[in-house]
Formats: structure tokens, sequence, C-alpha cells
């Protein structure tokens, strides 16, 4: 199973929180939540990741050996896992400079051996999929609309997850939790899909590991300080548990930054700390707060010299994943940045070995020039100011800053 950069120790752990850590702002009793949203599809089931929701949207439609899945050329591998545990064969198709799905070139990969398609909303940028979704009808494909990156949003009069057969998100993503992917469907109830619920050992760590995460960021004011102190006798209580009893104390891989697979945690149900975190989060804060860091990043980095915007505007109802800036050297940044603890990933930069230059261009050229920075709703303003200054410099060839003072910060997911 592959691991990201900063798991296996080449890069520092990010300085500022590269996903959604909890604050004291997170949570209401009664949240507000008036943007569309993959919640608007009626049927839903609450995983522990988007590779796990796709992994069972393939069984569900009855995928397997045999079968051919059409899969962007420009991906993860968590995206292409799911179709091998189902024993099928990926085939890839093109994915446009500006990342819209290419049809045509769909059209001519297109066997009878195809039994279904992933297509995906990249980066929060909702694209419009009602040609695919009409192509699919009349060649009997099952379509699986990946709003892994566009849990919110909407395109024409349809929502995120209203285009597909079956849609999944991974929540982790846009939200302060530690598991979590979501499977829908508009056609299919998804009430014969078997989910087992994860033992409360799981769910303790859970719950412990939200509030670490959180704390190493100096979120939860006083309340955060006391806590840390209770923590570091929750680790010496863990060790001792985990090595004079049997409990289950690891959660799935993909909340760690790792990018295969966990076959067992394929038919588990989000954990009850997720799932009450998921219902207590105020979409319309999100939404507000993601757009206003993404409008911030765009101002101050957009017309640097030797980068540009992967997208030119903002689209109203668009609710980004991330702040995505094409860069020309991009070699020359990226170990630079990485090095001061700046939280930057690039999606797909471990393309599928049969993904070649000459075959897709594009695909190729998008995972080593887009650089994804974050703009979650969880980001302070200084933070915010850090990132930007590092980034300026590096980008114009002044001194760079000093890394960010954090000692000791948890893994962190990345793809
Ligand atoms: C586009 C896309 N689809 C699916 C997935 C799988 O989501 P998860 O990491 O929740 O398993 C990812 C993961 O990053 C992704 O980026």
């Amino acid at each position: 199973m592959s691991l990201s950069p900063e798991i296996t120790g080449a890069f520092p752990p990010p300085a500022i929180p590269l996903s959604p850590v909890i604050s004291n702002l997170s949570f209401k009793l009664r949240p507000s939540s008036s943007v569309p949203s993959l919640l608007d599809v009626p049927h839903k089931l609450y995983v522990t990741s988007g590779r796990a929701a796709i992994s069972l949207a393939l069984e569900h439609a009855g995928i397997g050996s045999g079968d051919d899945v059409l899969v962007p050329a420009f991906h993860c591998e968590s995206m292409i896992s799911p179709v091998h545990w189902r024993k099928a064969t990926p085939v890839f198709y093109q994915i446009r400079p500006d990342t819209q799905i290419d049809l045509e070139d769909i059209k001519q990969r297109h066997t009878d051996r195809c039994k279904a398609i992933i297509a995906t909303h990249y980066f929060g940028f909702m694209q419009d999929f009602q040609p695919l979704r009409q192509w699919c009808d009349e060649n009997g494909i099952v379509f699986i609309e990946d709003c892994a990156h566009a849990f919110f949003g909407k395109s024409g009069n349809l929502s995120a997850g209203q285009s597909g057969d079956y849609a999944i998100a991974s929540s982790m993503k846009f939200f302060p939790i530690y598991d979590g992917g979501i499977l829908t469907s508009s056609r299919h109830t998804l009430e014969n899909i078997p989910l087992r619920k994860p033992s409360w050992s799981v769910d303790t760590k859970v719950a412990l590991n939200t509030l670490e995460r959180s704390i190493s960021y100096k979120r939860l004011g006083v309340f955060g300080w006391l806590l840390q102190k209770g923590l570091l006798a929750k680790n010496l209580l863990w060790q001792y548990l985990k090595s004079t009893t049997n409990i289950e104390t690891k959660g799935p891989s993909s909340s760690e930054g790792a990018y295969g697979l966990d076959e067992q945690w394929i038919h588990v149900a989000t954990t009850r700390t997720s799932s009450k975190l998921l219902k207590h989060s105020d979409s319309d804060r999100i939404a507000h707060y993601r757009r206003r860091n993404y409008q911030i990043l765009d101002a101050a980095l957009g017309q640097l010299p030797g980068v540009r915007p992967l997208f030119s505007s903002l689209p109203e109802n668009c609710v980004p994943l991330v702040y995505p800036l094409y860069i020309e050297q991009p070699e020359r940044h990226f170990r630079q940045l990485k090095e001061l603890g700046i939280p930057i990933w690039r999606f797909g930069e471990f393309l599928d070995p049969s993904v070649t230059e000459q075959e897709f261009p594009h695909s190729k050229e998008l995972s080593r020039h887009i650089f994804q920075f974050p703009c979650h709703q969880e980001l302070l303003n200084r933070e915010l100011d850090w990132m930007i200054q590092n980034i300026q410099a590096s980008l114009t060839n002044e001194p760079q800053g000093e890394p960010h003072g954090l000692e000791s910060v948890p893994h962190q997911r990345v793809c």
C-alpha cells in the first residue's frame, strides 16, 4: 500500500492544517445548510471513506471480473483500487487541460466490456455531466459521479451527486472529521447494502485523534490546553491496552494518508463520533470561508510570474476544495515549499504506470504542474498570511521565511 511522502518522512508534516480541524466555531446545535450539497440526494449511506463508497457502488451495480470501468487518466490510486478490488479492469480516458472530461475520447474507448464510468468534479469545480448522463443511459453504462472534491455545489439545475446512478463523497476533505465517506443514489435505495458498525474502541480512538489534531494546531483555547495533559495520559493508557488486550485500535488507513484500499473497512459505517460532528457542522460557514479564502489566495498569488490559476473565476455555486495553481517550474518550488511546512500537494502525483506522457499528455501535465493550496474554513488569518508570504517569496525568489514553529503534528491526509 503506498503512503504519502509526509508519512514516509520525505518532508516535514504541514505546519498549518492541510484539512479542517475542529475549533470553537466548527459546530452548532442547529447548523444552517442552505448550500446545495450531496446530502440533498435522497438515498445515502455513511461509510468510512470515498474509496469505500466507490467500492460499494461497483459492487451494488454488479461490476466484476471481465468488466471494464472507464476511469479518468487524471486520478489518484484510491479511485483505481476499488476497480481492482472488484477484479474489473480500469480503462483510462482523456481529461482536458481545464480538467473537463473528454466525451469524444470516452466514446472512442468504449467497448462491449465497459460497464461503468467514474467521472470527477475536480477541486470542487462542478462540470456539466448532462451529456455524459445521456450517453450512459443510451449505452447502459453505470455512471459513478465522483464528488470527493465537490461535496457542495450545483451545475445548471443539478446539485452535486444528482447526475450519477451513484455518487460518492469524501466527507473528511470538507469537515473536521477523522473518517467519513458517503455513497448516494437518486436511482437506488441502497437499503440492501450491509454495513457493520465500528467498534467502540475505534470510535474512542477517532474522538481522541480528532481532538489531538485540533490541539496540535492550538485550537480550542484553554480547554485544548487542559485536554492536552489528559491526552498524554491517554497515550500511555492506549499503549498499555494494546499490549495487554486484543481490542481493535486501528482505524482505516485512508484516514492516515494512505492511498490504497483496506478491504476490511469497505462494509463499515462512519464512526458515531464523525457522524455526530458531520451532523452539527455548519455548511453555510464552510461554504463562506472556503470561497473567501480561495479569493484571498487568488488575489495574492494568481498574478505572480511563472504561475496561473487553473480556473479563471470562482463560479457562484462553487465551494472549492483547494486553490489549484499552475506552476511553470514545479520541481523548483515543490520541495522548497514542502520543506517550509506549507501544506501543498499535487492531486494525481502518482498516476497509474499505464498512463503515459504520449497517450495522456494533459493528465501528466496537470499531475506535475498543479499545486493545491488549502482554502478550508478552519484556516486562521495569520496562517493564511504566513502561507501567502512564503509562497510569494518562493515564486519571486526572495529569501525564505522561517518555518512555522510547530513541534509535533499528527499525520494528515493528502490525496
Ligand atoms: C477525486 C477523488 N476521488 C476519490 C477519492 C477517494 O476518497 P477517500 O480518500 O475518502 O477514500 C479521492 C481521494 O483523495 C479523490 O481525490
